[in-house]
């Protein structure tokens, strides 16, 4: 989708819309119209019985000049302070006009006084709900074909190029997530999964670094191995280093990337299994961050860090029962082996802080079905060490929509992942299964890192179209982290 920002509207063919914040407004919006542009407007509100709810939309159609025109009146509710109001608002439009018949939208928002991030944002929200991925649809009728090409953005106000590179980018990285989680498990698996990351990060400066499983197995990492061995395909360590911050010592993101959950020998039943080629949303998030830091060159130093493998069950395949010894030195009883991504995360958060010696760091992951459970598909839930790490994170939420909720942590909780025969084991009671499984990472944090866990099980994929999505990869995550770098990273 082309966005571009200018002071006029243009002529010729295109959708035109207009953003009210009140009903009482309306007259003023339409000024600009003439007499029967007017009234058409107006009446069509009315019988749409528009309020000023954010998104709703009004339709009509209007003659200026010799344009027969589509004119959307839409509502931006209320609430001026919030920010992530605006991308809902173009959301909203291209979900109502991308296959449409249009492929040009016009957004009017002179004498609105708005800011050029509130322009961008609006921007942004319209071409990230454009997103979809065809590739492997060899018929599309034409109904279902999008149109909607070109979005220009009229009164925007000052600052809204330079406002808008940033949003780009984001745009870029969302995009990239939304790609990996889409694509199905027989195409991205561990090598492909660093394939890809090589083609959309080594040009923008990137440094990548992988582990195969022959340097996995010699460093000890037989957590995650553990995992990878009832796979035909084999696993990977990416980590993925962008250098914008002089010498401070970086921030890493650590990301589940099981590019496809059976449950192992602990086999998930058949129905909707297909879902688990999304359990390596996090890892995805955490490459899609990358990418969007690198392209608007973040002033900091960032790594991420993506454990991949696939959890298959298989002659190899590891056992419930089986004692691993982690690359930490501690060992794991595997009671499940559908528990994969504690263990695939534990060697990858051991091995990226002897590497990176980090201050602070924070995991993305699939986790548990119980955090869907606790959160529904509102927010990821966010596990903490840190008392101000958690607040950072809440805010950069709150700023994105890429929303997050504190859960507890707490030794009673830890101590219902004791086993019998080693240090720890990998699955506890039912019960509070979220907030367990956090406690397990725990274990694998060293003393003085500040820490996070985001366990995202119910964000990355969604079975409806939201604000900024269509069905399917939301690509949730990626703006989250880009604001908490941002808002905390970057002089
Ligand atoms: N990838 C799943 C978690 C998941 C389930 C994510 C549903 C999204 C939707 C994870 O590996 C898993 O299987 N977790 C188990 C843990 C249990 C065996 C302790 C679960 O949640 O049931
Ligand atoms: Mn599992
Ligand atoms: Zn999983």
């Amino acid at each position: 989708m082309k966005v571009s920002f200018v002071d006029q509207r243009p002529d010729g063919q295109y959708a035109l819309a207009i953003p009210v914040w009140s009903e009482d407004m309306l007259a003023d919006r339409l000024a600009g119209l003439d007499e029967a542009g007017r009234t058409l407007a107006a009446r069509a509100a009315e019988a749409q019985r528009f309020e000023r709810e954010v998104a709703a939309i009004a339709e009509s159609f209007i003659t200026e000049g010799d344009s027969a025109r589509r004119l959307l009146i839409v509502g931006l509710g209320g609430k001026r302070d919030d920010e992530a109001l605006y991308e809902r608002v173009g959301g909203a439009l291209t979900a109502r006009l991308l296959t449409s018949g249009e492929t040009k939208l016009v957004v009017d928002l002179t004498g609105l006084d708005l800011d050029g991030e509130a322009a961008a944002r609006l921007g942004f929200g319209a071409a990230a709900r454009a997103w979809r991925y065809d590739v492997y649809r060899t018929k599309l009728v034409k109904k279902a074909q999008p149109t909607l090409e070109e979005v220009v953005i009229v009164g925007g106000g000052k600052g809204a190029d330079k406002a808008w590179a940033d949003e780009a980018a984001l745009l870029e990285g969302i995009s990239f997530t939304r790609e990996l989680v889409t694509e199905p498990a027989n195409v991205i698996y561990p090598e492909t999964f660093v394939e890809r990351a090589r083609k959309h990060l080594e040009p923008l400066g990137v440094e990548i670094e992988v582990l195969d499983e022959k340097a996995m197995t010699e460093l000890g990492m037989n957590a995650l191995m553990g995992v990878a061995i009832g796979s035909a395909r084999p696993p990977r360590l990416l980590a993925m280093r962008w250098n914008g911050g002089g010498d401070a010592r970086p921030v890493v993101f650590v990301g589940k990337g099981v590019t496809f959950d059976t449950g192992g020998i602990s086999i998930k039943p058949a129905q909707g299994m297909e879902a688990m080629k999304w359990d390596m949303g996090g890892a995805g998030a955490v490459a899609g961050a990358m990418k969007a830091l690198a392209i608007r060159k973040a002033r900091a130093n960032v790594v991420g860090v993506c454990g991949l493998v696939e959890n298959m069950p298989d002659g190899k395949a590891q056992r419930p029962g089986d004692v691993v010894t982690s690359l930490s030195g501690q060992t794991i009883e595997v009671i499940n082996t559908d528990a994969e991504g504690r263990l695939v995360l534990s060697d990858a958060m051991a091995w990226t802080q002897r590497r990176y010696k980090p201050e602070v760091m924070v995991d993305l992951a699939t986790l548990t079905g119980a955090m869907i459970i606790s959160l529904g598909y509102e927010y990821g839930g966010l596990f903490s060490n840190d008392d101000g790490l958690a607040q950072q994170l809440t805010d950069a939420g709150l700023k994105t929509g890429d929303k997050v909720w504190r859960m507890p942590l707490g030794e009673a909780y830890d101590k219902l992942m004791d086993s019998p025969i080693a240090d720890m084991k990998n699955s506890g009671p039912r019960e509070g299964g979220s907030i367990t499984a956090a406690t397990f990472l725990q274990r694998f944090v060293e003393e003085g890192v500040k820490w996070a866990h985001l366990d995202i099980a119910g964000m990355v994929w969604a079975n409806k179209a939201g604000h900024l999505y269509d069905k399917g990869a939301t690509g949730y995550g990626v703006a989250l982290i880009d604001r908490f770098v941002k808002d905390n990273f970057e002089g």
